[in-house]
């Protein structure tokens, strides 16, 4: 992980209304020459500022039509701020406002531990392997699945990227779904699992891969049978929603709908009544009748921004507990007035830039997700 230098101090001795003045001012000497894009995870006083929100597909789809503005500030997480570079024009330059803003799920699939496990995974599958890594990994790991002919995918477009992996990548195979090769599916067990399950395939044709194990802890057979292969790795925010907060909700007296994010167990997903990307999330809850009843299993700071939003219906979180993704809150009011007011000073600090070969591959492998989903028009928020 990059390191990120300490803030001069006057960052932390300003008040609120000091560095909201500052974030402003600063916008507006950049003008057209700033995109502020924000997650939906993403502090309410930082979405306050961003020209455009999204959900992670939605925000690259943005990133690659920005194509005035000569500064990105991505306020979301690492991997994010390295797909919006691969996307965007090398001239233009991609800031994360706090370096150390960085995703434990992408940080369960090392680069290393990829190319060690595919010789052996090819060698056992015993017929191609097709990888696909969802968005939420390091831009190196994106490079080696489009080396290795696979696509990236969003929580939003998973299901028609793995019906690609099964149908249309390999026209030279030519395999129909019950018949050809595999897919590898990282860093994210559970969107893996839920997203071949919801195509209809049985928990029996995946395998889970765990890099910490000697052959991933599988054996030859099971590789042979499976048509997944799941790496092991997960969200930390999401594992905390649990089979028995679904079914706490089921025992109320009043009717509780509930709204989860496919990162979550494959034993939640189940339990719930809808699962979808965090702009489905949104959608849904946006959509619903008033009076309606929503317990929503994704990070706390949309949750909460759906409960205040929709005040004629009751939103809550899932878990009882705070799902906090700590390192998209590392993202908050100090750091975009630090990054803004460098840039209004001549100074780019904390750019994330990939370099040319991983940048080329990776942008293979987000190129094949893109062609696949239609491209949404562009809309500031
Ligand atoms: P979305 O693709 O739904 O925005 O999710 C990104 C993410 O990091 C969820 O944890
Ligand atoms: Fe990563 Fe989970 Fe945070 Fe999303 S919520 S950025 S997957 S740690």
């Amino acid at each position: 992980m990059p390191t990120q230098v300490p803030l001069p101090p006057s960052y932390h001795e300003a008040g609120e209304a000091e560095l909201k003045r500052r974030i402003e001012a600063a916008r507006e000497r950049l003008g057209r020459r700033l995109c502020i894009l924000g997650h939906h995870y993403q502090q309410d006083d930082v979405i306050a500022f961003a020209d455009f929100t999204g959900d992670s597909l939605r925000l690259s789809q943005l990133a690659a039509q920005q194509t005035q503005a000569e500064f990105i500030v991505f306020c979301g997480v690492h991997f994010m701020a390295e797909s919006a570079d691969i996307l965007t024009a090398p001239e233009q330059q991609v800031i994360l406002p706090d370096l150390t803003a960085g995703c434990s799920m992408a940080d369960m699939a090392h680069v290393d531990d990829v190319e060690a496990a595919w010789p052996m995974l090819e060698a056992w599958a015993g017929c191609p392997v097709t990888p696909i890594t969802y968005v939420n990994s390091s831009a190196a790991v994106k490079a080696f699945v489009g080396r290795k002919e696979g696509a990236c995918c969003t929580s939003s477009n998973a299901k028609l990227v793995l019906e690609w992996a099964l149908h249309g990548a390999r026209p030279d195979v030519g395999a129909p779904a019950d018949a050809g090769h595999k897919v590898i599916f990282l860093p994210d067990q559970h969107l893996g699992r839920n997203t071949a399950y919801a195509l209809g395939w049985p928990l029996e044709s995946m395998a889970v891969y765990d890099p910490h194990q000697p052959f991933g802890g599988l054996d030859e057979e099971t590789l042979r049978r499976a048509r997944f292969i799941l790496w092991k790795g997960h969200c930390s925010v999401h594992a905390l929603f649990k089979p028995s907060q679904v079914e706490a909700y089921r025992a109320r007296p009043e009717p509780w709908n509930v709204l989860v994010h496919p990162e979550c167990t494959w034993e939640v997903c189940q339990r719930a009544d809808y699962v979808g990307s965090t702009e489905y999330i949104i959608r849904t809850v946006r959509e619903a009748a008033p009076g309606t009843c929503w317990a929503v299993g994704t990070e706390i700071h949309l949750v909460n921004r759906l409960a205040s939003v929709h005040r004629d219906r009751t939103v809550r979180s899932l878990a009882g507990v705070q799902c906090l993704c700590s390192t998209m809150y590392r993202i908050d009011l100090r750091h975009l007035a630090w990054v803004l007011d460098s840039l209004v000073d001549g100074r780019v600090v904390n750019r994330v830039q990939v370099d040319d070969e991983t940048r080329h591959w990776a942008r293979v492998a987000l190129d094949r997700m893109l062609s696949l989903v239609p491209s949404q028009p562009v809309s500031a928020r």
